[in-house]
């Protein structure tokens, strides 16, 4: 039974709380394709495919996309959205690819090795699936920590604050992939984009948990956690309407497994 957070509870609310900024999908899917070398007939993996997100973008680019993961919903969106893009989905679990050794031209992961206790396990079953000289594709977004101060004033009312994530905690080992013996390829590419939050849009996601490290706070964590970042947004915005501009970046790094 695997451990990993699986998205069953997000499908209804992911594509809104996550997606991407507008034409950033057609920018990220030129820079994963490019990164990644891959070409018009490449067949490529998505580890924890979810929605579609990634993956329905960049299928123009390749010539086929396997999806796995371990939720039915998410998948279920995703195939709402299709329109004749060729992607095959799998119920299944990254720990355990249920593919051949050295069947995919590349692969593809976006925030999902902080779901997954057993990431390296995760790491090096992708690895095993590539063939010799493809590439998996990190990409991952730099503006969750907009709300540090947030988070930090949540940290100091909230006894036994859970830990924040099931699988690696990118924060704390950036380099978790390279430290698992992959080599990057090429640099890392970012797409740069500009976008605009108030600090109430941020405190109604926290009530409503949208964020998969929430799932574990109990109602008491949140009886006190949510007046504590109440407090600080007045302390640090003045008011919940205080129109945050943000300058975030996606990027996009390839990397070779081990040898
Ligand atoms: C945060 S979502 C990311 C979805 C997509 N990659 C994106 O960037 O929008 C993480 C997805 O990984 C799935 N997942 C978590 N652990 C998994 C595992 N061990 N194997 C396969 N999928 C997993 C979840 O069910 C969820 O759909």
């Amino acid at each position: 039974m695997s451990e990993s957070v699986k998205f069953d509870r997000a499908a209804e609310y992911y594509d809104e709380t996550r997606g991407y900024p507008p034409g950033a999908d057609t920018a990220v899917s030129a820079l994963i394709a490019q990164a990644g070398r891959f070409a018009p007939h490449s067949s490529i993996l998505e580890v924890g495919i979810g929605t579609g997100r990634v993956s329905l973008p960049l299928a123009p680019h390749v010539g086929s996309i396997t999806g796995i993961d371990l939720s039915r919903p998410m998948m279920g969106k995703l195939r709402k959205k299709q329109n004749g893009e060729p992607i095959m989905l799998v119920e299944g679990d990254a720990t355990r690819l249920p593919f051949a050794a050295q069947q995919f031209d590349g692969a593809v992961a976006s925030h999902i090795f902080h779901l997954i206790p057993a990431w390296q396990q995760a790491l090096a079953e992708v690895g095993r699936v590539l063939k010799p000289g493809a590439a998996l594709i990190s990409i991952w977004a730099d503006e969750h920590n907009t709300f540090a101060t947030l988070w930090d004033a949540w940290n100091r009312v909230v006894p036994h604050n859970p830990e924040r994530v099931a699988g690696v905690d990118w924060r704390k080992q950036p380099n978790f992939i390279q430290d698992a013996g992959w080599q990057p390829m090429g640099d890392k590419l970012q797409h740069r984009y500009e976008r605009t939050i108030t600090p109430g849009t941020f405190m109604d996601q926290v009530r409503r948990r949208v964020w998969s490290m929430c799932w574990r706070f109990s109602d008491d964590d949140m009886a006190v956690g949510i007046p504590a970042m109440e407090a600080a947004i007045a302390e640090h915005y003045g008011s919940m309407d205080t129109i945050i501009h943000l300058d975030a970046r996606i990027y996009v790094q390839a990397y070779l497994p081990p040898a």
